[in-house]
């Protein structure tokens, strides 16, 4: 995060508390949140796309009321894709009518739920939804804004996208195969929701601007062919144009994300000129970003239990420095071998570098935190160590795996801490049976 040094006097701080003490007090593994690099990332993204409300922090990268309120503060927008994460938000005071609603099932309560909270859009992703959200909003006698979910023909991945093979997913309505088309005119006839736009999500951890830029083409040529069948009156409400999350982050140097001002400008541009074109007012540009707001300024702390050898062969070895976490806490390295940077935190060591690994304390050698990284030779039992851009799908895709409680999540700010989420307890694991 941005707010972590190592003073002169050698200690390792996040944004001033030095770690060993939020270890001391708060137990390990931690989850340590910078909430000013969390504002001043939802800032930033404000400033590059002009309207705070246009940005919906994208809550499944990592969300409880403390990062539902931060986000309120800031003045952006909150995408939720359960009746869980609109619970949270509406718990934590977040505006309804900022929240946006996502998913490919949702539920008739998770709809109904969204509806009679009356959050600001429903983004459509079947027929099936189109007809059972006009029924509800009919139910409840209101008229619900929503998005139709677009597939533009381009999946991105991290480092490049490709353009085929797209349109077999599980989310959103074809552009090419014409269902796009044919549920704009299904929403367009009902009598209960009202089109306020499009979306379109190509994919996450993306450094390929291309790909952002191919589907704002894609999403806009869409636009002109609804202008083309039902007329620039009718198509004018649709004034939203969300081309998702995916903004890719630095997690080892040799990551290179695109500069976010860019990103937003070349965006905008395509955006202002295709509909120009046609004669449509400019839409405005939404988007949905989790990660590059939640994962940069999370740490998590863990402690060193274990540190073994392992002979590969004749002359080579593997270290093995086992931590008292693991895939439960962080399943990414093991789900799409992510990469991770890792530090010894709780003191200097002189000591020379050796290759290690970082493994969890979980039954299955998958169980891997860091793949290869240079660490002193003395690291042992007792030791910290701080793995780096832990804040977004690590404690949201966390696991009670081997029942490890989940670990606490503490907010560090101006030389303070005060935990957000508590450590979870064995009375936490024993408190969903069902006593005979
Ligand atoms: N909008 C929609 C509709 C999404 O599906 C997602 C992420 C986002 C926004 C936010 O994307 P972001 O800016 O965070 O990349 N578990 C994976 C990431 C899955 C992302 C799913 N959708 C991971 O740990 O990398």
């Amino acid at each position: 995060p941005r707010n972590a040094a190592r003073g002169s006097d050698g200690v390792v701080r996040l944004a001033g508390v030095p770690v060993s003490e939020l270890a001391a007090e708060f137990g390990t593994p931690l989850f340590v949140v910078d909430e000013d690099d969390f504002r001043s990332r939802c800032r930033d993204m404000a400033r590059a796309f002009g309207d705070p409300a246009r940005v919906h922090y994208a809550s499944k990268a990592f969300l409880c009321s403390a990062v539902a309120r931060w986000v309120a503060e800031e003045g952006l927008s909150l995408d939720v894709c359960s009746a869980g994460e609109l619970a949270t938000a509406l718990h934590a005071g977040f505006p309804a009518e900022r929240i946006a609603v996502h998913g490919n099932n949702k539920s008739v309560p998770e709809l109904d739920a969204a509806v009679r909270a009356g959050v600001g859009h429903v983004v459509l992703d079947s027929m099936i939804e189109i007809e059972r959200l006009d029924r509800i909003a009919g139910a409840v006698g209101v008229v619900q804004d929503v998005l139709v979910r677009v597939t533009v023909g381009v999946e991105a991945h991290t480092h490049e996208f490709i353009a085929t093979a797209h349109e077999d997913q599980k989310f959103g309505f074809s552009i090419a195969g014409g269902d796009a088309m044919a549920a704009i005119t299904r929403v367009f006839a009902t009598d209960n929701l009202r089109l306020v736009g499009l979306h379109s999500h190509i994919g996450s951890q993306i450094f390929d601007v291309a790909g952002f830029e191919l589907a704002a083409h894609r999403v806009i040529g869409l636009l002109r062919a609804v202008v083309a069948d039902f007329g620039v009156p009718k198509t004018s409400q649709m004034a939203i144009v969300d081309l998702g999350g995916g903004l890719g982050i630095s997690y080892v140097p040799d990551d290179d994300p695109p500069p976010l001002n860019e990103l937003a400008a070349k965006l905008a541009v395509i955006v202002a000129a295709e509909s120009a074109a046609v004669g449509l007012p400019t839409p405005e540009l939404a988007v949905e970003p989790g990660r590059a707001i939640a994962g940069p300024g999370t740490v998590t702390l863990y402690e060193v239990g274990t540190v073994k050898d392992v002979q590969l062969g004749a002359n080579a070895r593997r270290r093995y420095i086992s931590v008292d976490g693991g895939m439960s806490d962080n399943i990414r390295t093991a789900l799409y071998q992510a990469d991770y940077e890792c530090r010894l935190v709780s003191r200097i060591s002189t000591a020379p570098d050796v290759v290690a690994r970082i493994v969890g304390k979980h039954c299955e050698s998958g169980d891997v935190v860091v793949r290869d990284q240079w660490m002193p030779d003395d690291v042992g039992p007792g030791d910290l160590i701080a793995v780096a851009a832990t804040g977004a799908y690590c404690y949201s895709m966390s696991s009670r795996y081997n029942m490890l409680p989940r670990p606490a999540v503490v907010a560090v700010r101006d030389g303070v801490a005060r935990a957000l989420l508590r450590r979870e307890t064995m009375a936490d694991l024993l408190g969903l049976e069902v006593e005979e």
